[in-house]
């Protein structure tokens, strides 16, 4: 593919001159491999091997007795740090058009600038334009697979779709689900809103690198019935996921006690409504008692905490080891109310967040979270989230001095776990070099492709 060999250090090299470290997220602690390359099949964009860089050179380089491979690629970046795409578990595209919203918590928020500007999404120009600059701004923040909300009109989910099967990243999108409490020009009628569930399912579900969430916004905007039709199509799929909110706000927990009296709490209504399993993700879940996380540990239901969001609306602050002593977490941006679509920005903040309880974020477990962490979350990590051989070759090239502050505050480090946590509480978009889907550049720095 000669769009991307531009950006690929193709082979030939000398290993005294260079430093090329690899990241592969085994378990909890990340393999790092200085002199590292990764070798990606450039017919299937599956990775065929990682190791170090001499050894992958005489392996599969061009003298060695494989060279059949005009077929693979070495990247060998450098200088630079490869690791697996990073990987964003709750974050809406239409809300990138009202990001940095002055001064409101969640409920007014959603009411005076989210629904206002979701109201856009039926029309397919703005959907289009939209959805191609957030995807793009996703691989500018080395993100390569996201759980994503779009809007209520099926048009959202058509244009997002479109894009990201031709950019081929792995994403998970759904219409959002709405019948009550929001403007008419979001709500869609109770069993319309599951039909057009229905057929985003038939037409786009594991097409490509695509998979549908049955996306109901939370329990506030959707009557009963909606949220038992919900239940009903979740339960009639194996492989379909689901998505909503739980607990963010207290103003929120407490319009839902005031909509479902009879039910135990929150969590209880979808957990009656059959919402529930292994392939939910709850976005937040800051305000739980301890009955719901043992119902969040039995169903195998997800959590994704979103610190710059919750920081953001002044939500409250997450209980993640109480929370990861029941059931699997994962980290995500939760933009539009997150402020930023940069994982490391938001390991950043998760570690604040952490600080604020007096407890703690390691990078190793930071950067583990967001790559193959997430992927686990959400059921990837067969395909996605390392460089195990047979995976997708999903991953981010990294420049470790890609500030001038970060260039000096590098020659200071003593150790790697320091370069990594000073990567994570200093990068952004602008360490972010390149970043690779299934084996194709996509983006590299100051170039969108
Ligand atoms: N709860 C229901 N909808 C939303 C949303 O769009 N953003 C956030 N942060 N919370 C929600
Ligand atoms: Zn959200």
């Amino acid at each position: 593919d000669s769009d991307n060999a531009q950006y690929l250090n193709t082979i030939e090299l000398d290993s005294s001159t260079s430093l090329l470290p690899v990241i592969a997220g085994v378990n909890v602690y990340p393999e790092y491999i200085a002199d590292g390359a990764l070798v990606v099949d450039d017919a299937t964009g599956l990775v065929v091997d990682y190791g170090h860089c001499a050894s992958m050179m005489s392996q599969y380089g061009n003298n060695s007795e494989h060279k059949n491979k005009a077929l693979v690629q070495i990247y060998n970046c450098k200088h630079n740090l490869i690791m697996p795409g990073f990987i964003d578990t709750h974050v809406h595209y239409p809300q990138i058009d009202m990001i940095a919203a002055f001064g409101e918590q969640l409920l007014d928020w959603l009411n005076n600038y989210t629904f206002v500007t979701e109201a856009n999404f039926g029309n397919p120009k703005i959907a289009h334009d939209t959805a191609q600059f957030f995807l793009n701004q996703l691989l500018a923040n080395g993100t390569t697979s996201a759980l994503v909300f779009s809007t209520s009109h099926p048009q959202s989910v058509e244009a997002f779709f479109s894009e990201s099967i031709r950019l081929n990243t792995r994403m998970i999108t759904g219409n959002v689900l709405m019948d009550q409490n929001a403007p008419e020009n979001l709500c869609v009628p109770t069993e319309q809103g599951i039909r057009d569930t229905q057929n985003i399912i038939d037409k786009w579900h594991e097409r490509g690198r695509q998979h549908v969430a049955i996306t109901p916004r939370f329990a506030i905007t959707s009557t009963p019935k909606q949220l038992q039709m919900t239940g009903e199509l979740y339960r009639s799929y194996d492989s379909v996921y689901l998505q909503t909110h739980l607990a963010e706000n207290l103003d929120e927990v407490a319009f839902v006690r005031e909509l479902y009296p009879n039910h135990k709490g929150y969590l209880d209504v979808y957990h009656d409504m059959g919402l529930l399993g292994r392939r939910t993700t709850l976005a937040h879940g800051i305000y739980l008692e301890t009955p719901e996380y043992e119902v969040l540990r039995d169903t195998g239901t997800q959590i994704a905490h979103c610190p710059t969001s919750n920081l953001f609306l002044g939500s409250g602050l997450f209980d993640l080891s109480k929370t990861l002593s029941y059931t699997g977490v994962s980290i995500a941006t939760d933009v539009g109310a997150g402020t930023s679509l940069s994982m490391l920005t938001t390991l950043s903040e998760a570690y604040k967040v952490q600080q604020l309880q007096k407890k703690s974020l390691s990078a190793h477990q930071g950067l583990y979270q967001i790559t193959l962490g997430n992927a686990q979350s959400l059921l990837l990590d067969d395909k996605i989230g390392n460089f195990m051989p047979n995976k997708e070759a999903d991953f981010v090239v990294i420049n470790m001095d890609g500030t001038e502050l970060l260039e000096r505050r590098m020659t200071q480090t003593k150790s790697l776990e320091e370069q990594l946590f000073v990567l994570m509480m200093l990068g952004d978009d602008r360490v972010i070099e390149q970043t690779v889907i299934a084996g194709v550049s996509r983006y590299k720095r100051s170039t969108v492709l």
